[in-house]
């Protein structure tokens, strides 16, 4: 835990480059009470950003979020500068420039004959190492990230990320300034993509990988993120959403960075998409069209079908247990079985398992069920509204029928996937807490910040590693296994922090 205290509301804070982040900077520092210069290298870009932040406020003010009075202090402590000789005074210089190393070092190199020996450099790079960024200046351990996400005013996650050379009462000083805004810090260890934009690479990959063996549409596997992942958008109209450029160079640079590690493999649907020039909504064209008149296609779901087969459910799992309270609201009769094989229902002749990472068809093949039917994931099965499931190529047509029909009765809409290892939800959980177990045993980050950094700055519902916990680490850890098994790449490999934990027979949170 950080002793350092934040710096005081007197001292001075400077933002360089006024564009998007920069502004959402220089107004979280202002509320938060410190005089904020700023410096654009673009002509009257500061001032218009000056007035852009003071409109902000009393936009806030007339929401009842700030009083008048506070709006016009906040307001009143912004002042646009024009020269780099202007922020001799400054505590903390925040750079929000052009994202390109050289621009970055000789802003800070110059800034150091001008600035206070213990000025602090935050820089809020996103993808730039804060390690080569600081060989430039004769101090680099006055440098860190400090990376804020987009919108900086309203998303809570700022990344305090070191590097070789930050002084660690430097990080600490960030940590505490940036609790004292009212944001919430993690500690960052300076690698590829920090913590989010690398643990977040999975949500894209695993979406696109699946989309390119056929196992559903865009739209399908967008409806399954979202209803049973609890994901607030799916992988797809997100990527829409960010740019395909901005998006697939990203991915592009965290893969070149950890010298073409398979885990990060870019996707050729997403260098078609770049090379079309269709990069999202920006555009009017990415995974969806959004040009005038085109319609949002929707999710495949099964059709209403019937059977009057005896259901029963097996053991007492989280699914089952939700399966049967979501039955019983349904008035449909079951009845309930001890634990069995891992199966938790049964219709017909059909069986239905969790996915393990094995396709359907492999392990019907392994246990000699013929009318296996695998299910995925949810967040809460509880709650979700529409599951993925997939069926051996052995299933009779019966038996897929009477599954679906069970999974409607129990209220969920139902997407028939292609037969695809470890479905959409399922795939996608693991991949994302193998990421951030990697990040952890890496030392990049502690297993809290992990969780919290991607709540906070990407919205997922539940962090990667508690989700582990939740679903049970040794079976995540299997997914992973069968995963790695069936497509023989090393893509798939198992962290050593979710390995051990498997072994120790603990949570990774223990
Ligand atoms: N946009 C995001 O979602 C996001 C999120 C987190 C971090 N970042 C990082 O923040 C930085 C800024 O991104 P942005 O989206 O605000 O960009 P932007 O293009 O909106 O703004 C950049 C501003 O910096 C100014 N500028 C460029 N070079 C300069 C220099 N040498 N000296 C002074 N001013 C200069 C430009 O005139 C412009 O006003 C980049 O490093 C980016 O990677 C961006």
């Amino acid at each position: 835990m950080s002793t350092s205290s934040a710096l005081s509301t007197t001292q001075v804070v400077a933002v360089i480059g006024t564009g998007a982040m920069g502004a959402g900077i220089a107004q979280i520092a202002a509320a938060a009470g410190h005089p904020v210069k700023l410096l654009d290298a673009r002509p009257d870009a500061a001032a218009r950003a000056v007035a852009g932040i003071r409109a902000q406020f009393v936009k806030m003010a007339e929401k009842g979020k700030l009083t008048a009075e506070a709006a016009t202090a906040a307001g009143g402590r912004l002042i646009a500068v024009e020269h780099a000789t202007d922020l001799a005074d400054a505590a903390l210089v925040v750079e929000a420039i052009v994202e390109n190393l050289e621009a970055k070092q000789k802003l800070y190199a110059d800034l150091e004959s001008i600035v206070a020996v213990d000025c602090i450099f935050g820089t809020n790079t996103s993808s730039i190492s804060v390690t080569a960024i600081g060989a430039a200046l004769k101090n680099p351990e006055r440098l860190a990230g400090l990376h804020f996400f987009n919108p900086a005013p309203l998303m809570a996650l700022v990344e305090i990320v070191s590097g070789l050379a930050t002084d660690q009462a430097v990080a600490d000083t960030l940590f505490a300034t940036a609790t004292a805004w009212g944001k919430t810090p993690v500690h960052a260890k300076s690698t590829p993509g920090f913590i989010v934009n690398r643990v977040a690479r999975p949500y894209y990959a695993e979406a696109l990988r699946l989309a390119q063996e056929g196992a559903a549409d865009y739209a399908t596997i967008d409806a399954v993120l979202r209803e049973a992942g609890g994901f607030r958008m799916g992988p797809f109209e997100l990527m829409d959403m960010i740019g395909h450029d901005v998006n697939f160079a990203v991915t592009n640079s965290v893969w070149r960075a950890f010298y073409n590690d398979q885990r990060f493999l870019p996707s050729l649907i997403q260098q078609e998409l770049v090379d079309a020039g269709f990069y999202g909504k920006k555009t009017g064209r990415g995974f969806y069209d959004y040009r005038e008149g085109a319609v949002k296609p929707l999710p495949a779901s099964e059709a209403r079908q019937k059977c009057s087969e005896k259901i029963s459910l097996f053991g007492e799992s989280t699914v089952t247990n939700a399966l049967a309270s979501r039955l019983q609201a349904a008035q449909a009769a079951f009845d309930r079985q001890p634990a069995s094989d891992g199966r938790i229902a049964s219709i017909g002749n059909a069986v239905l398992f969790i996915t393990d990472g094995r396709s359907a068809t492999q392990r019907a093949a392994e246990s000699g069920i013929a009318n296996t039917v695998l299910i995925d994931l949810a967040l809460d099965y509880t709650r979700a509204t529409r599951l993925a499931i997939a069926t051996a190529e052995q299933c009779a047509p019966e038996a897929r029928t009477a599954a679906i029909v069970l999974l409607q009765a129990a209220g969920f809409a139902v997407s028939h996937f292609a037969d695809v290892p470890g479905l959409a939800v399922m795939r996608t959980v693991a991949m994302l807490a193998n990421e951030a177990a990697d990040a952890v045993n890496q030392g990049v980050c502690s297993v809290t910040a992990a969780d919290s950094a991607m709540r906070l700055g990407v919205n997922y519902p539940q962090g990667p590693l508690a989700w582990a916990d939740q679903v049970g680490v040794e079976n995540i850890c299997n997914v992973l296994a069968n995963l790695g098994a069936g497509y023989g790449e090393d893509r798939y490999r198992i962290s050593p922090l979710i390995q051990r934990a498997v072994f120790a027979a603990r949570n990774i949170h223990d």
